[in-house]
């Protein structure tokens, strides 16, 4: 129905940018926790999300991408569920490949940059020299006259990190997020695993409405029903609210990152839903290989 009211939502951040250039180290300062150290080999091989909440209550939802090119994809899937794109650009390395392709991202998707010019505590760190390669990218510094914030920060020492999650708050308040807080929940799938206990576990983010323990849902092709949630931290969660990331357990297969996931009346309604659109996929699927076989029958 019409009469649910919309409210102010947190933003969802992702943060993008060339390996190593620290968006890891800077999420886990913003966090105060450890994941770099945590991660195989030093490198982000999924989207993890979390959630900042600020002293004064004011939260963010954060979305770590992997900077290596081998999850081009992935990083893709990143900037489609985004409010704002966090640029990290090390000042000792400067715009490399997966700069480019981070904001070309971020541009395809219509979501703004804010720029965080990393690792200004190394002798060799430049910042100057990045304002003037993403400017050449069409960034401008608004010093110079253009239109995008750059901030110089560093993810080890902690320097200008608050003014960095300042400058979000303020873009976030300028795009007046909103969103249904009531109401059946929908959102994305950011990501999926088969846990050997507990069956397939999926991370939900949350856009629209409330998700419960217990609803039904489809996602994809597949359904289930929520039976268990939790938050960033592990904590179980009963309910979850727009730009909420949650991991959820209850799908009876494993939806796909990417596919959008919504709350129906009961769970024989989510089953036909997920089963219709299985054979639609696979129709799809036996059309293609046809196609494909008809080109081979023409040569
Ligand atoms: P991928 O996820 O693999 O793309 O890397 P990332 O961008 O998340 O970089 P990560 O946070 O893993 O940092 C890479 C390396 O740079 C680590 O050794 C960090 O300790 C170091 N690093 C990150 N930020 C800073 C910084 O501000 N200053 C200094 N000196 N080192 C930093
Ligand atoms: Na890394
Ligand atoms: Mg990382």
């Amino acid at each position: 129905p019409d009469h649910w009211e919309k409210l102010p939502r947190p933003p969802i951040v992702v943060v993008m940018g060339h390996v190593d250039h620290g968006k890891t180290t800077l999420l886990d300062t913003i966090r105060k926790t450890n994941v770099a150290e945590r991660e195989k080999g030093g490198i982000t091989q999924h989207i993890g999300a979390s959630v900042v909440q600020l002293p004064d209550g004011r939260k963010i939802t954060f979305l770590d991408t992997p900077g290596h090119e081998a999850f081009t994809s992935l990083r893709a899937r990143g900037a489609q569920i985004t409010d704002i794109a966090v640029l990290v650009v090390a000042a000792d390395d400067g715009v490399m490949p997966q700069t480019v392709e981070a904001i070309n991202h971020a541009r395809a998707f219509n979501v703004p940059i804010i720029v965080a010019v990393n690792k200004i505590d190394k002798p060799g760190a430049d910042p100057q020299r990045v304002r003037r390669e993403l400017s050449e990218l069409g960034l401008i510094p608004e010093e110079w006259g253009g239109d995008t914030i750059f901030v110089d920060v560093s993810a080890k020492t902690g320097q200008n990190v608050e003014t960095l999650l300042e400058y979000i708050l303020l873009l976030a308040e300028i795009l007046e997020l909103k969103a249904r807080v009531e109401g059946p929940a929908k959102g994305t799938v950011i990501e999926s695993k088969l846990d050997k206990q507990r069956g397939p576990v999926a991370t939900l983010i949350v856009q629209e409405g409330t998700l419960k323990v217990g609803d039904p849902v489809v996602a994809g092709t597949t359904y289930g029903k929520i039976r268990a949630m939790f938050d960033d931290k592990g904590r179980k969660l009963n309910s979850a609210g727009p730009s909420t990331p949650v991991e959820v357990l209850g799908f009876e297969e494993l939806p796909m990152a990417g596919d959008t996931f919504i709350v129906v009346e009961d769970e024989k309604k989510a089953r036909q839903i997920a089963e219709i659109r299985k054979q639609k996929k696979e129709q799809q699927e036996k059309l293609s290989r046809g196609l494909m076989l008809e080109d081979v029958f023409k040569k």
